[in-house]
């Protein structure tokens, strides 16, 4: 292309990692190289309103862009439930004189339901936007941690076991649920939403008279809740780049500074440790990589992911935990720093992403073509 990409980034959404997708994006936007790339901004807000946003960008993580958004009035706050037409213009633009501006791509910086759970995907790949990061399946299937047991199981790739559990259930069901721990599972046992993410609802639970407590706490996130076996050990990531053929980084270990990677040692308390590689035995990080990449492909990924594990204790087992398909992405997040250890520098993340992005568009367009 001998003119400028055009890309639109899209930031906040409507989930818990709200916050967190306004400072991913303000590094994705600093290190976009401007002789390169044409960009717009469309933000939305936790309530899930659209605006198209042209300030600074140190206003992202702030939260002032909102209100400078609504001043300035680019455009009219939109919603897509009834009106995701609109929603597209807002993607493809408008020139002064009324005519379509085009897009080249979109970079959807957005984490959680909502955003990186196929649904934002969905949009744009009905109005054949190419966009960065995984297409609608390999997002839901990776945001909803059941599924990915299972795809994983058949790709024969370890994960924590665990019993399914929906929310109507938990009230009538409670001491079965308990009896059905203590057989299969165990106590300790954590319990989590299906669906989330940030570790929102998620719950180390230690004795059968907290359960309940437990589970209701993480069916306010989600309808279906996954009570999973407790897997001691260090607790291990990977990220993956790459379309059919990816890559995998050097792996990184996570130091938590509470007792488990819980909301407030990802964000909040500062204190959490990431080791970059990891001090792992060579046949280890071997392992891990090499699942990182199997799971990228069995889940059906393309752009990116990262993937986390855990290495368990005593067995030395690796044990898959889950799969972020829009991982944090500032450059301190740990997704840039294993790649940055592993030779590939921000910016140029950003540029192999676009890249990526628009040659999984080709291929998906050649498929439409033969049908
Ligand atoms: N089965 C488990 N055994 C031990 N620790 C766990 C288990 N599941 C979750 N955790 C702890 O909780 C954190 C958040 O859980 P995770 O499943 O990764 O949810 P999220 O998608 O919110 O990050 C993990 O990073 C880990 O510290
Ligand atoms: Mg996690």
């Amino acid at each position: 292309m001998d003119r400028k990409i055009r890309v639109v980034v899209l930031f906040g959404g409507q989930s818990s990692e709200h916050e967190v997708s306004r400072i991913s994006a303000k590094s994705v936007l600093e290190n976009m190289d401007p002789n390169r790339y044409d960009v717009r901004m469309i933000g939305i807000t936790k309530n899930g309103e659209w605006l198209r946003y042209d300030g600074d960008i140190r206003c992202l993580p702030t939260g002032e862009w909102e209100e400078i958004a609504r001043g300035r009035l680019l455009s009219e706050p939109v919603r897509p439930e009834g009106d995701a037409a609109t929603c597209m213009d807002l993607i493809v633009g408008r020139n002064s004189d009324g005519g379509k501006e085009t897009v080249d791509v979109v970079f959807p910086v957005l984490h959680g339901p909502n955003g990186e759970d196929g649904s934002v995907q969905g949009l744009l790949q009905l109005a054949g936007i190419p966009y960065v990061g995984c297409d609608i399946l390999s997002s839901a299937a990776c945001m909803d941690k059941e599924f990915t047991k299972i795809v994983l199981a058949q790709a024969g790739i370890p994960t924590a076991a665990y019993i399914r559990v929906y929310r109507d259930e938990i009230d009538g069901s409670v001491q079965v649920i308990r009896n059905m721990v203590g057989e299969r599972i165990g106590w300790p046992c954590f319990v989590k939403p299906a669906n989330a993410g940030s570790s929102v609802g998620v719950t180390k639970v230690r004795e059968p008279e907290v359960l309940q407590e437990a589970l209701h706490l993480a069916a306010k996130y989600d309808n279906k809740i996954l009570v999973e076996e407790f897997v001691e050990g260090r607790e291990l990531e990977c990220a993956v780049l790459g379309n059919r053929h990816p890559m995998a980084s050097v792996v990184g270990e996570i130091v938590p500074c509470n007792e488990f990677y819980d909301y407030n040692a990802k964000y909040l308390d500062g204190k959490s440790a990431t080791i970059i590689p990891a001090d792992i035995e060579p046949h280890i990080a071997e392992q891990v990589k090499d699942y990182a990449v199997k799971a990228f492909r069995a889940m059906g990924c393309s752009g990116l992911s990262r993937v986390d594990f855990f290495l368990q204790k005593g067995t030395n087992r690796v044990i898959l935990n889950e799969i972020n398909t829009m991982p944090g992405f500032t450059e301190i997040s740990m997704y840039s720093k294993l790649w940055a250890a592993s030779g590939i520098p921000y910016p140029e993340l950003i540029d192999r992403l676009i890249q990526l992005a628009f040659e999984k568009h080709e291929q998906s367009a050649k498929s439409y073509e033969r049908t």
